[in-house]
């Protein structure tokens, strides 16, 4: 089958379902669909397991299905290949990158490692496998202050690729880490100044943000947190009404959990664009999960000598915590 466009491009046969379709296959094939909270609802609707960047690469570690298909970005899907190395592991879309992966290449990062020999390096699991492959141990957005805490206060550190969630870690954990100057194209767009307006309109909305967000917009919020935290947040908090910083799908997520609470996109700078939307995340549908099941590609595939080299990081952070 030929996958030149990044993914499946098949025809639907008609009138099936294709949610009964997806599921029937996954008994089949023995497989496991993980997907990530900034998927469209309806493919977060049909996966086993949804979740946040750290509890997939756990649940890609531990699952006994033979197939593990991730709805989720290539990043993501390539952490559960070097962790499960003997599943299938399907993307639905290759094209499902990351900005800010992209925002850290492997010559440039290797020479910046190079000219700081005596820094240990914490990568952000938003990196390509050949980028951890180059790093001593990785973080999510969840765990990150855990890592950066289990290293020596004096261990001199370069945290990459997020300034802006390395910024934020500094902040928490009092360290003065080197940072790549990386960033997502999502979270950088969110806009100080409409946000501000939005709770004028609404003064009794909690601002809460990814910190993957710049600065200025960390600093209005009333919480700060990973995708998981974020959701928490809202089910345990009294607040009815949100403006919420970060991608779109989690929102979906949120409605479905706290069904009577208000959740306010956090507006962009530019008000035409659909900037809560990451475009790569939002690449999965229905469509493309359904035939890269039934013709079992696109697959990820890693050289062994890259997967036992990127496996080590990832590795030290799952023992963490
Ligand atoms: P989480 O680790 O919080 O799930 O975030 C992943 C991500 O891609 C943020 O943009
Ligand atoms: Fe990457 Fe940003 Fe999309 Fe997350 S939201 S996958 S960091 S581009």
């Amino acid at each position: 089958m030929n996958i030149e466009k990044g993914y499946i491009d098949a025809e639907i046969p008609d009138g099936i379902d294709l949610k009964s379709e997806i599921r029937k296959m996954c008994i089949e094939k023995n497989a496991v669909i993980l997907a990530h909270f900034y998927q469209k609802g309806d493919v977060q609707d049909i996966a086993d397991f949804v979740g946040d960047s750290l509890d997939l690469s756990r649940k890609a570690a531990e699952t006994d299905a033979d197939v593990i298909v991730f709805a989720g970005v290539k990043f993501m899907a390539e952490t559960a290949k070097v962790l499960s190395p003997e599943k299938t592991v399907l993307l639905p879309d290759l094209n499902a990158g990351c900005s800010l992966a992209d925002s850290c290449l492997p010559s440039d990062f290797k020479a910046f490692t190079e000219s700081h020999p005596d820094h240990l390096v914490i990568t952000y699991v938003n990196t390509t496998a050949a980028i951890k492959a180059l790093s001593n141990i990785c973080c999510t957005s969840t765990n990150a202050v855990a890592v950066v805490e289990s290293l020596p206060v004096d261990q001199k550190i370069i945290f990459a690729p997020d300034k802006n969630l390395g910024n934020y870690i500094n902040g928490l954990t009092g360290r003065n880490m080197l940072l790549w100057d990386g960033a997502c194209h999502v979270h950088e767009e969110f806009s100080l100044e409409r946000i501000l307006l939005m709770k004028k309109e609404f003064p009794e909305a909690k601002i809460i943000c990814h910190p993957e967000c710049q600065k200025p917009v960390q600093i209005v919020s009333d919480f700060i947190g990973s995708t998981s935290a974020l959701l928490k947040y809202v089910q345990d908090d009294a607040t009815q009404t949100y403006i919420v910083a970060t991608e779109s799908g989690i929102l979906h997520q949120m409605r479905k959990n706290v069904p009577l609470k208000m959740f306010l996109p956090a507006p962009p700078n530019d008000s035409t664009c659909a900037c809560n939307d990451c475009e790569y995340m939002k690449l999965n549908t229905l469509e493309k999960l359904y035939n890269c099941m039934k013709y079992m590609a696109p697959e990820i595939i890693l050289t062994d000598d890259l997967r036992f080299k990127a496996e080590i990081p990832i590795r030290r952070m799952l023992e963490i915590d």
